[in-house]
């Protein structure tokens, strides 16, 4: 052990975007800041195996589809097309590696050490990382998640994977089965599908992406299976076995009780991610920690142990990096004394298929549950002349609005760009905005963004387009 203890204001402990973001706020706002990160790499799970990656596959795959089917339509066509996965995967890593880059980068100009290892906390006040001890007034942990399988299923990452080794396959599989319809299973199996491989998909319920707007769910399962993607809903995953060169997914079918099964190449396994507190010596410490390593924290982030707080996806609430970057710098600023809060009403969340969805606020299914009067905005992306252009008039947006204020509640879109689309919605939610003042708002022709006034017209009046 080394005598002389370096000491912080606060020690972050991982550097996803929980933990980075912490980071560099924390240092904004002069406090002496390091941040503990065992990967080789900074930026956690999003940047490295997850968000970033999955988002450079999908793009190389939606450019490959766009060029076999819409762009042979424009006048474009090539002799000869033709997909090198060796070359997708090397640009996915490129562009991981332009991003972690980025993030080093940041943590030098804010002044903030990166303690390279893997920490467990002492006290309150210390942290040993690969035998030395820091001292700190504060510690944040931002330790992320990490996929839950189910019971008697090993991932080996090769033939059995979950979102980790499903984005760094050596090969394209012929045949791909995913466990599980929430966004992993969708995003992966959109990956996959447009590279010609053959995707079914297994879930439990009765349809796909759990807690959104029912309807927004079945025109998203609607249009990933005309993109080829098979879906057999209502099958309970019991087994996967790994055969010479191949591997058998047993399920059983709820519907008809029968027990039946699937082989492919590869089963991806989707069916959740669970927080990642083990080994931090937490428990030891006395934090209270709940059944599947969920920390219990105040409105503080503050755990039942003085100086010891926790961000993202080791706390409740949706496991989403953004959700994790807000809570990030709200934790920092009120550390740093300031008050902040994160205004959970407001998160969007994106699946990034193609259309993609997007959605805030609250759904038709809740809004109907809790009893509250509201409007339905809809407008069908068919009635705009921009996305009719440019072979993007599938999908639509639905507002939902308060029936008596008519402040927005929630929305719900799926289309080109929705992913984008959705912030203008989250902007008026945080004003405390009213259907009408987007309607009321000159939005530019010909933009997608058009059809987000159409349906604010339609909580009112009614769109003009349909
Ligand atoms: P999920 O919890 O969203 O979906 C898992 C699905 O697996 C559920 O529909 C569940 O019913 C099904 N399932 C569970 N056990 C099963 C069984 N034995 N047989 C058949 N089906 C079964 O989890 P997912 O997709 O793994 O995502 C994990 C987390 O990562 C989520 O919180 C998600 O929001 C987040 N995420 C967000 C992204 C984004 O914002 N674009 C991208 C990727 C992940």
């Amino acid at each position: 052990m080394e005598n002389t203890m370096e000491s912080y204001d606060v020690i972050v402990i991982g550097s996803g975007p929980g933990g980075y973001v912490c980071a560099i706020r924390a240092a904004q706002l002069g406090l002496k800041t390091a941040c503990v990160e065992g990967r080789e790499t900074l930026g956690g799970t999003c940047l490295n195996v997850g968000c970033i990656p999955s988002k450079a596959l999908l793009h190389a795959s939606h450019q490959y589809h766009e060029l076999m089917n819409h762009m042979p339509k424009m006048g474009i066509a090539a002799k000869s097309v033709s997909t090198n996965w060796t070359q997708m995967l090397s640009y996915k890593n490129d562009a991981i590696a332009s991003n972690t880059k980025g993030i080093e980068f940041l943590f030098k100009k804010n002044k903030i050490d990166w303690i390279k290892g893997w920490a467990k906390i002492k006290s309150s006040s210390q942290i040993i990382v690969e035998d030395t001890l820091y001292a700190t007034k504060n510690i944040v942990v931002a330790t992320g998640s990490t996929p839950s399988s189910l019971a008697g299923v090993e991932i080996d990452e090769k033939r059995i994977v979950s979102s980790t080794g499903a984005l760094e396959l050596r090969r394209l599989p012929k045949k791909m089965v995913i466990i599980g319809a929430g966004i992993i299973g969708l995003e992966i199996g959109s990956i996959y599908a447009r590279l010609g491989c053959e995707v079914t998909v297994l879930e439990y319920l009765d349809h796909v992406t759990p807690g959104m707007d029912r309807e927004l769910s079945q025109a998203l399962q609607r249009t990933l299976t005309k993109q080829g993607i098979t879906f057999e809903l209502q099958s309970t995953v019991q087994s996967v076995e790994k055969l010479s060169s191949s591997v058998k997914v047993k399920f059983m079918d709820q519907k008809s009780g029968e027990h039946r099964s699937h082989s492919a190449s590869v089963a991806l396994v989707a069916t959740g991610r669970r927080p990642y507190t083990e080994g931090l010596g937490l428990q030891e410490l006395g934090v209270s920690i709940k059944e599947g390593g969920q920390i219990d924290v105040d409105e503080n982030f503050s755990t039942n142990v003085s100086g010891i707080f926790a961000i993202g996806d080791t706390i409740r609430g949706p496991m989403l990096a953004h959700k994790a970057e807000d809570e990030g710098i709200v934790v920092a600023e009120r550390i740093a004394g300031q008050s902040a809060e994160v205004n959970y009403g407001v998160i969007p969340s994106v699946v990034y298929t193609h259309p993609e969805v997007a959605a805030v606020g609250k759904t038709e299914e809740e809004l109907k549950e809790s009893g509250q009067p509201y409007r339905v905005g809809k407008f069908s992306l068919m009635g705009n002349a921009r996305a009719k252009a440019t072979f993007a008039a599938e999908g639509f947006v639905k507002l939902l609005s308060n029936a008596e204020t008519d402040r927005i509640l929630g929305c719900h879109m799926i289309g080109s760009s929705a992913g984008e689309l959705i912030h203008e919605i989250c902007v008026g939610m945080q004003f405390g905005a009213a259907a009408e003042d987007l309607a009321l708002t000159c939005h530019a022709h010909p933009t997608l963004s058009e059809a987000v006034r159409e349906a604010a017209l339609a909580c009112g009046d009614g769109a003009i387009h349909s």
